[in-house]
């Protein structure tokens, strides 16, 4: 079996890619950096420009399945140009593959797209199922609806489409998970806002094995892959002190304050939704991490 990873050389492609080798199955990849193609038996890279329209198409052959996680980070100053990056780092791209691939006979069935759970309305006190419709008002829903829009076009090729709805990925080295832990390791940890917005997490180990587990079963439509107990800001903040053995001596910081500080981008840190993982567990998956606790245990 072989696959194609868009964002291979990311956070989760890179996990992802070990994995699917462990599986036996074959990765070849889209990069933006010629500096990052390698080509070996089990992992090919090719280069594309989203933004100018320039695809290798041999990394469509006899790719089954595409595991689409491109994007732009979000955690940059969100300026206007660089949320324009947000936006089209996601459209643009399947837009592209979906060009490419609607003018020639492919062998791909399944489109599998990274997603955000950030289209829900934030809440602190709503649990959110893929059932909900609702759509948040933020710049971020915006993002991920015309994100989960432009994967739903493959539908038209006649593959089945998969959106992932991942929450807060918590992994060792990159991401939120070290610039949460940082100032309570300094002794500057406190809660964030009312500590109150919810935190839908995943451990890194856990969102590899559901591609792998979406893969692997066929499954289509919207999953959320969030852990079956998300947490207030308030409580991770505590359980990452509690095991660093530091005290929070200070008090909450004042979402004000962080809106002066990170403008627009505070919604990060100052909102979140309650996502139930239901669907997903019914499936079949078995989460690694559960609770926040073993988590912690294990990246810390
Ligand atoms: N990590 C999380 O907490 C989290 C949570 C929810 C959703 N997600 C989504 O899941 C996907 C994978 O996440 P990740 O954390 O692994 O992402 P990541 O580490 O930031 O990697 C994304 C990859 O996308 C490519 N890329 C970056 N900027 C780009 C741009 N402007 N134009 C085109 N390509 C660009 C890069 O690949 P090349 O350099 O090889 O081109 C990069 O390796 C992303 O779409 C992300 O939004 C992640």
């Amino acid at each position: 079996m072989k696959v194609l990873i868009t964002g291979a050389t990311g956070l989760i492609g890179t996990q992802l890619t070990k994995e699917c080798h462990k599986a036996g199955i074959s990765v070849n990849y889209l990069t933006t950096s010629k500096d990052k193609i390698e080509d070996k038996p089990n992992y090919k890279g090719f280069y594309w420009n989203p933004y100018e329209g320039e695809i290798d198409e041999n990394a469509f052959t006899d790719v089954t399945t595409i595991i689409n996680l491109v994007g732009a980070t979000i955690s940059k100053r969100w300026t206007k140009s660089y949320r324009e990056t947000i936006l089209e780092s996601r459209t643009k791209t399947a837009n592209l593959i979906y060009n490419t691939l609607e003018k020639t006979k492919t062998s791909v069935k399944h489109f599998i797209s990274a997603s955000g759970v950030s289209i829900y309305p934030n809440s602190e006190s709503r649990l959110y199922t893929e059932e909900d419709t609702d759509v948040d008002t933020t710049f971020l829903a915006e993002v991920v609806q015309a994100w989960e829009n432009a994967a739903d076009q493959f539908k038209k090729l006649d593959m089945r489409v998969t959106k992932v709805r991942t929450g807060v990925v918590l992994a060792e080295e990159e991401g939120a998970f070290p610039k949460i832990v940082q100032p309570i390791e300094k002794g500057f940890g406190a809660p964030l806002g009312n500590g109150k917005q919810w935190m839908s997490w995943i451990h890194l180990e856990d969102i590899v094995c559901i591609y792998i587990h979406i893969l692997k079963n066929g499954l289509q439509g919207v999953y959320n892959a969030t852990a079956p107990n998300p947490v207030t800001n308030e409580k991770m903040t505590r359980k990452i002190a509690a095991y660093l053995k530091k005290d929070l001596w200070l008090p909450k910081v004042p979402g004000f304050v962080l809106r002066l500080v990170l403008g627009k981008m505070s919604i990060l840190v100052l909102k979140g939704q309650l996502v139930s993982s239901k669907k997903l567990e019914e499936s079949g998956y078995e989460f690694k991490y559960v609770n926040v606790a073993p988590a912690i245990k294990n990246l810390l």
